[in-house]
Protein backbone atom coordinates (compact mmCIF):
# COMPACT_ATOMS: atom_id res chain seq x y z
CA UNK A 1 0.00 0.00 0.00
CA UNK A 2 2.87 2.13 0.84
CA UNK A 3 4.09 2.48 -2.75
CA UNK A 4 0.43 3.18 -3.78
CA UNK A 5 -1.04 6.31 -4.41
CA UNK A 6 -2.68 7.40 -1.33
CA UNK A 7 -3.79 11.20 -1.31
CA UNK A 8 -6.12 12.96 1.09
CA UNK A 9 -9.62 14.56 0.55
CA UNK A 10 -11.74 17.07 2.32
CA UNK A 11 -14.59 15.51 3.59
CA UNK A 12 -18.62 17.19 2.42
CA UNK A 13 -17.64 20.00 4.65
CA UNK A 14 -14.31 21.75 5.18
CA UNK A 15 -15.10 23.53 8.24
CA UNK A 16 -13.02 21.16 10.20
CA UNK A 17 -12.69 21.47 14.05
CA UNK A 18 -13.84 17.93 14.95
CA UNK A 19 -13.95 16.63 18.63
CA UNK A 20 -11.99 13.78 19.48
CA UNK A 21 -13.23 10.56 19.98
CA UNK A 22 -13.24 10.71 23.29
CA UNK A 23 -15.21 13.78 23.92
CA UNK A 24 -17.94 12.77 21.43
CA UNK A 25 -18.48 9.65 23.69
CA UNK A 26 -16.93 10.75 27.18
CA UNK A 27 -19.52 13.46 27.87
CA UNK A 28 -23.05 12.95 29.92
CA UNK A 29 -24.00 16.98 28.12
CA UNK A 30 -25.62 16.60 25.53
CA UNK A 31 -24.03 18.34 22.33
CA UNK A 32 -25.96 21.59 22.60
CA UNK A 33 -24.89 22.14 25.93
CA UNK A 34 -21.13 21.86 24.54
CA UNK A 35 -21.54 24.14 21.75
CA UNK A 36 -18.01 26.03 21.78
CA UNK A 37 -17.87 29.77 20.52
CA UNK A 38 -15.89 28.68 17.34
CA UNK A 39 -18.33 26.95 16.49
CA UNK A 40 -21.19 29.12 17.06
CA UNK A 41 -18.60 31.83 15.09
CA UNK A 42 -19.20 28.99 11.83
CA UNK A 43 -22.98 29.08 12.18
CA UNK A 44 -23.63 33.07 12.67
CA UNK A 45 -21.01 32.91 9.57
CA UNK A 46 -22.61 30.57 7.63
CA UNK A 47 -26.27 31.90 8.05
CA UNK A 48 -24.85 35.31 6.89
CA UNK A 49 -24.57 33.71 3.03
CA UNK A 50 -28.45 33.36 3.22
CA UNK A 51 -29.92 36.85 3.63
CA UNK A 52 -32.99 35.81 2.06
CA UNK A 53 -34.04 33.25 3.94
CA UNK A 54 -32.22 31.41 6.65
CA UNK A 55 -33.77 28.54 6.44
CA UNK A 56 -31.86 27.89 3.32
CA UNK A 57 -28.77 27.73 5.86
CA UNK A 58 -30.19 24.44 7.58
CA UNK A 59 -27.86 21.79 5.60
CA UNK A 60 -24.59 24.18 5.94
CA UNK A 61 -25.36 23.95 9.64
CA UNK A 62 -25.93 20.26 9.62
CA UNK A 63 -22.56 19.64 8.51
CA UNK A 64 -21.09 21.92 10.67
CA UNK A 65 -22.43 20.39 13.66
CA UNK A 66 -21.41 16.82 12.65
CA UNK A 67 -17.94 17.93 11.82
CA UNK A 68 -17.86 19.32 15.06
CA UNK A 69 -19.44 16.68 17.26
CA UNK A 70 -19.16 13.32 14.95
CA UNK A 71 -23.27 12.86 14.86
CA UNK A 72 -26.22 15.17 15.64
CA UNK A 73 -27.84 14.63 18.57
CA UNK A 74 -31.61 15.29 19.70
CA UNK A 75 -30.03 18.93 21.60
CA UNK A 76 -28.68 19.37 17.94
CA UNK A 77 -31.47 18.77 15.58
CA UNK A 78 -33.68 21.47 18.38
CA UNK A 79 -31.10 23.41 18.18
CA UNK A 80 -30.14 24.17 15.12
CA UNK A 81 -34.20 24.56 14.35
CA UNK A 82 -34.28 27.53 17.17
CA UNK A 83 -31.42 29.21 15.26
CA UNK A 84 -33.14 28.76 12.22
CA UNK A 85 -36.87 29.50 13.45
CA UNK A 86 -37.87 26.14 11.71
CA UNK A 87 -39.83 23.45 13.51
CA UNK A 88 -37.39 20.70 14.85
CA UNK A 89 -39.03 18.17 12.38
CA UNK A 90 -37.86 20.49 9.57
CA UNK A 91 -34.03 19.35 11.05
CA UNK A 92 -34.64 15.70 11.66
CA UNK A 93 -36.46 15.00 7.71
CA UNK A 94 -33.35 16.57 6.52
CA UNK A 95 -30.95 14.24 8.59
CA UNK A 96 -33.22 11.32 8.09
CA UNK A 97 -33.22 11.78 4.23
CA UNK A 98 -29.36 12.13 3.75
CA UNK A 99 -27.50 9.06 4.25
CA UNK A 100 -24.49 11.52 5.32
CA UNK A 101 -26.36 12.80 8.15
CA UNK A 102 -25.61 10.12 11.70
CA UNK A 103 -28.18 10.22 14.97
CA UNK A 104 -25.41 8.08 16.47
CA UNK A 105 -21.43 8.14 16.84
CA UNK A 106 -19.58 6.16 14.93
CA UNK A 107 -16.76 4.53 15.37
CA UNK A 108 -12.94 6.49 15.85
CA UNK A 109 -12.26 5.23 12.14
CA UNK A 110 -14.69 5.65 10.24
CA UNK A 111 -13.85 3.55 6.90
CA UNK A 112 -16.05 3.84 3.45
CA UNK A 113 -15.99 1.55 0.81
CA UNK A 114 -17.19 2.61 -2.51
CA UNK A 115 -19.51 -0.24 -3.81
CA UNK A 116 -20.21 1.55 -7.56
CA UNK A 117 -19.71 0.15 -10.56
CA UNK A 118 -16.15 -0.29 -11.17
CA UNK A 119 -15.01 -0.66 -7.78
CA UNK A 120 -17.74 -3.70 -7.43
CA UNK A 121 -16.07 -5.35 -10.67
CA UNK A 122 -13.00 -5.26 -8.75
CA UNK A 123 -14.07 -6.44 -5.27
CA UNK A 124 -15.37 -3.78 -3.04
CA UNK A 125 -17.92 -6.53 -2.05
CA UNK A 126 -15.20 -8.92 -0.72
CA UNK A 127 -12.94 -5.75 0.66
CA UNK A 128 -16.42 -4.69 2.94
CA UNK A 129 -16.86 -8.28 4.09
CA UNK A 130 -13.26 -8.31 4.89
CA UNK A 131 -13.36 -5.60 7.00
CA UNK A 132 -16.30 -6.22 8.69
CA UNK A 133 -15.21 -9.58 9.70
CA UNK A 134 -11.89 -8.55 11.05
CA UNK A 135 -13.19 -5.66 13.18
CA UNK A 136 -16.21 -7.80 14.67
CA UNK A 137 -18.83 -5.05 13.05
CA UNK A 138 -22.22 -7.13 11.58
CA UNK A 139 -23.01 -4.77 8.77
CA UNK A 140 -27.10 -5.69 9.27
CA UNK A 141 -26.88 -3.79 12.93
CA UNK A 142 -27.03 -0.45 11.42
CA UNK A 143 -29.53 1.56 13.55
CA UNK A 144 -31.53 4.44 12.15
CA UNK A 145 -29.16 6.44 10.62
CA UNK A 146 -26.17 4.91 12.64
CA UNK A 147 -23.06 3.30 10.98
CA UNK A 148 -22.29 -0.15 11.86
CA UNK A 149 -19.83 0.27 14.49
CA UNK A 150 -17.32 -2.21 16.17
CA UNK A 151 -18.06 -3.95 19.60
CA UNK A 152 -14.81 -1.79 20.52
CA UNK A 153 -16.12 1.37 18.95
CA UNK A 154 -12.74 1.64 17.40
CA UNK A 155 -14.32 1.27 13.72
CA UNK A 156 -17.22 1.56 11.93
CA UNK A 157 -17.39 0.61 8.00
CA UNK A 158 -19.78 1.48 5.72
CA UNK A 159 -20.83 1.38 1.71
CA UNK A 160 -20.69 4.71 -0.54
CA UNK A 161 -21.01 5.52 -4.22
CA UNK A 162 -18.43 6.73 -5.87
CA UNK A 163 -15.61 7.92 -4.64
CA UNK A 164 -14.39 9.71 -8.04
CA UNK A 165 -11.41 7.42 -8.17
CA UNK A 166 -12.82 4.45 -10.39
CA UNK A 167 -9.57 3.97 -12.50
CA UNK A 168 -8.02 3.06 -9.39
CA UNK A 169 -10.44 0.54 -8.09
CA UNK A 170 -11.14 -0.83 -5.57
CA UNK A 171 -10.94 2.56 -3.13
CA UNK A 172 -11.88 3.34 0.05
CA UNK A 173 -11.59 6.24 2.48
CA UNK A 174 -10.07 6.02 5.68
CA UNK A 175 -11.50 9.08 7.61
CA UNK A 176 -9.80 11.33 5.48
CA UNK A 177 -7.37 9.73 3.51
CA UNK A 178 -8.27 7.96 0.02
CA UNK A 179 -6.65 4.62 -0.46
CA UNK A 180 -6.20 2.99 -3.70
CA UNK A 181 -6.73 -0.38 -5.60
CA UNK A 182 -7.45 -2.01 -1.90
CA UNK A 183 -6.44 -5.75 -1.10
CA UNK A 184 -7.66 -8.29 1.64
CA UNK A 185 -4.05 -7.46 2.86
CA UNK A 186 -4.53 -3.95 3.23
CA UNK A 187 -7.29 -4.22 4.79
CA UNK A 188 -5.30 -6.10 7.56
CA UNK A 189 -2.81 -3.13 7.44
CA UNK A 190 -5.40 -0.58 7.49
CA UNK A 191 -7.31 -2.39 10.61
CA UNK A 192 -3.46 -3.03 12.56
CA UNK A 193 -2.48 0.60 12.10
CA UNK A 194 -6.07 1.87 13.16
CA UNK A 195 -6.17 0.07 16.38
S1 LIG B 1 -16.66 3.36 -8.83
FE1 LIG B 1 -15.48 3.41 -7.03
S2 LIG B 1 -14.46 5.30 -7.19
FE2 LIG B 1 -15.82 5.34 -8.87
Amino acid sequence: MDQRAHNTIEQTSSHGELLSHDDVLGSTLSQAERITSGLLDKVEEAITHYPVSKRSAALPLLHLWQNHFGFIDESGVEWIAAKLDLNSISILELITFYPWFRQKAPGKTIIRVCRTLSCALAGSYEIHEKFCKSTGIDPTCEGHHGIPTSPDAKFSVEFVECLASCGSAPVCLVNKDLVERVSLQDVEDIIKKNS
